[in-house]
Parts: C-alpha cells; structure tokens; sequence
C-alpha cells in the first residue's frame, strides 16, 4: 500500500491514487496508511481513530506534502490542458494570419508586367550576374535618369518582388527590420521591409542610402558581404538570406557633401554601377515612348534637356532630367503651350535664378 492515509480520505480513491503516488514515493512511509478499499466512511472513521497516535502525527507531515505536490500537479496538467487546447489553439490561429499578412505584404511588391526600360549599356548583365553570384548592387547616378527604373526592370526580369524604402534622416534600424507593435494586450512583432524581403528572398532597394544615418545603414553590413545575415536584436535572431534575395542601394553623388558620403566600409560591399542620362538617340526613344508624343517633338526636348546639361558652369546644379523632359512632353500632348509648357515643366523646376531662368528661356525658344 502506497497511498498517503489523508489523501485517501479527502479523494474519492482513483484520483487519490493517480495524485498521490508521487508524495508516497517522496514519503514511502506507511505508517498509519489506508486501504482504500475500505468504503469511503470508514476510511475517515479509521482515520479519526489513529488521530491520537504517532502514527497520525507524522502522516500530518505527509499531508502537506501531498497536498503541495497535488496542486502543483493540478497546476501542471492544468496549464498543459490550456497550453494544448486554447493558449495553443491561439498561436497557431495567429501565426497564420501573420503568414497570410506577411504574404499578402510580399504580393504587394511584386511586378507583373515588363516595365518600359531601355538599356544604356551592360548594366542589366552586370546586375543579373551580381545577382547569380549573391553579389549586392550599387547604382549612382543624378535624378532621373533611371535607377529605379532599372530596378524594376531587374526585379521583373529575375521574377523578384522589390520592397523599395527612401532613406531619409530619420530612418531608424527598426524602421529597416521591424519592431514590436501593441495589439490589444499584446506585443506583435512586425517585419520592416528589410526583413520582409530577406524572409522572402525579394529584392530591398534602398534608395538614396546617403540620407540614411551611418548607425542605421551598418545593420545592412552583414547582409552585404558574404555571410548574408541580418541580426533582428530585438528578437534574439539572426535570418541567413537565401540565395534569392538581393540587396541593391543608390544614391546622387552629384549632391552628396562629404558628412552625406557612404562609409567606405558601407560602399566597398558593393558591385556598382554608374548610370548617366541616356544617349540623344535613346532619350528621345523613351521621351516619345514614355509620354507618347511623336519623334520630332522628342528630339526638340533633348536638344533642350542637353543644353541646360551644359549650364553646369552657369551656376546651374543640375540639368533637366529625363523624367523633367518626360514631364513636359505629356504637358504638351495633353495641350499646353509648348513654351508654357517648358517653363513649368523644365525651367522653373531646376531653378529660382532669374537669370538662369532668362537663359533657358532664351534657349527653349530657339529649340522651339
Ligand atoms: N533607360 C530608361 N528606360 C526607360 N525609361 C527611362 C529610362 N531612363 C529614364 N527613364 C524614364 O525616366 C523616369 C525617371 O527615371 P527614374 O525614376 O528611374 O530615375 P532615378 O534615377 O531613379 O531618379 P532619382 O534619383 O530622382 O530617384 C522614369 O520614370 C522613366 O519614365
Ligand atoms: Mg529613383
């Protein structure tokens, strides 16, 4: 007989025996200890009766001990009990609405349809090869003159989805890898687009990284060179890339002061890439292409775009872009002036100096 007297007294015996086989195993002792065969009534009766010999004064120690461990028991399969069925249940349910979500946020990202890119030299074999080889990708360049387009094309091409951030000053590491969210009661980890596209082995794009604080573009150091991993700190993990995920930065050197430069360690991660405006023959394809007007006109914006290029050393920081060209020329097949149209959508856009602005008006006239 192993079974605690007291215990069998105040449980109804299957479960005396289940809880109580442990504290009789702590306790073997048996003295003074219950058949629990005997009907309920005269087990407490024979209890009673041997409260007044020793026997009794030590089972009062094995009491508690019983006692203690059968709730701690109680406690146990209690908590397994809600871990399995509602705690459990809850999770899973959660868990995969997250999956659904990051999913759906994956989906967001992705090109279905071949964007419009005329390639200017090898820059698509360089990229595409960067990429078979794991390689990250850095494209410089001045405004508009194509990166992002580039870079949609890339992803489209590799069959990538492309999660592009604009850097800015305020981007913080967390802003890049996720931070936990409250929810109700909860904390809810969210990805941050960072995360997201190693997790899904897209493309991230981070452009103009120069904005970027040099404490926040470090988290991308172990993504860029071989290792390929972006420690989540917050959460104690590390994500290893797989092999289709890419990391591609770009930047305007043409504005960049040397506080705004790239750490040498951040740029000599990279395989990269300088772009320019197109050649004349190749902006007024996409000029035409991209705002639908006719070839003549085209080439009457280039030549104007080419020489507000020239207007460097005039004090001019930078020319018209082939997105301002673009701009202007769908003002125009959308029946603005062409003069009206060159003043607001190239002239005034690259500068408040009035005699700048007399120069370019000058210049679009006789192009005109
Ligand atoms: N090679 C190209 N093929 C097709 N379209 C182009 C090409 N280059 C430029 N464009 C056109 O010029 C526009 C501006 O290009 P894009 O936005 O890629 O410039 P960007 O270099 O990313 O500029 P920013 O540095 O200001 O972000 C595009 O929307 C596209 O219409
Ligand atoms: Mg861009």
């Amino acid at each position: 007989m192993v079974v605690c007297k007291y215990c069998a007294v105040f449980s109804p015996a299957p479960v005396a025996l289940l809880f109580h086989l442990i504290p009789a195993m702590i306790q073997p002792n048996n003295a003074g200890a219950l058949d629990l065969r005997e009907p309920r009534s005269s087990a407490m009766h024979a209890a009673r009766r041997q409260c007044a010999t020793k026997s009794v004064r030590y089972s009062l120690a094995s009491e508690r001990e019983c006692h203690i461990v059968f709730v701690k028991l109680s406690l146990v399969v209690l908590s397994a009990v809600r871990c399995r069925g509602v705690t459990g249940k809850a999770i899973i349910e959660r868990e995969a609405a997250m999956t659904r979500k990051m999913t759906e946020r994956i989906e967001e990202h992705i090109i279905t349809e071949e964007p419009f890119y005329v390639a200017q030299s090898n820059e698509i074999d360089i990229a595409v090869t960067a990429y078979e080889n794991e390689l990250p990708l850095l494209l410089k360049g001045p405004t508009g003159c194509g990166k992002t387009r580039f870079m949609q094309y890339l992803a489209w091409k590799l069959k990538l989805p492309i999660i592009t951030v604009s850097c800015h000053d305020d981007l913080s590491t967390s802003d890049l890898v996720g931070r936990y969210l409250v929810k109700g009661n909860e904390a809810v980890w969210i990805d941050g687009p960072l995360t997201l596209a190693v997790r899904h082995g897209a493309i991230c794009y981070l452009d103009e990284i120069v904005e970027a604080r040099k404490d926040t573009t470090v988290v991308i150091h172990p993504l860029g060179d071989d290792r390929r991993q972006l420690p989540i700190e917050k959460r104690g993990e590390i994500l290893t890339a797989p092999p289709s995920f890419m990391l591609a930065v770009s930047y305007n050197p043409g504005y960049q002061s040397v506080v705004k430069d790239l750490k040498i360690s951040t740029r000599q991660r990279f395989v990269s890439m300088a772009f320019d405006y197109p050649t004349k023959a190749l902006e007024e394809e996409i000029v035409a292409a991209e705002a639908g007007i006719d070839a003549g006109l085209a080439e009457k914006l280039v030549k104007i775009g080419h020489l507000t290029r020239n207007l460097k050393d005039s004090g001019l920081a930078e020319g018209a872009s082939t997105r301002l060209l673009i701009q202007t020329a769908q003002l125009i097949k959308s029946g603005i002036d062409p003069q009206a149209a060159c003043m607001a959508g190239i002239t005034q856009s690259l500068t408040d100096d009035v005699e700048l602005i007399q120069s370019i008006e000058d210049m679009v006239e006789a192009v005109l």
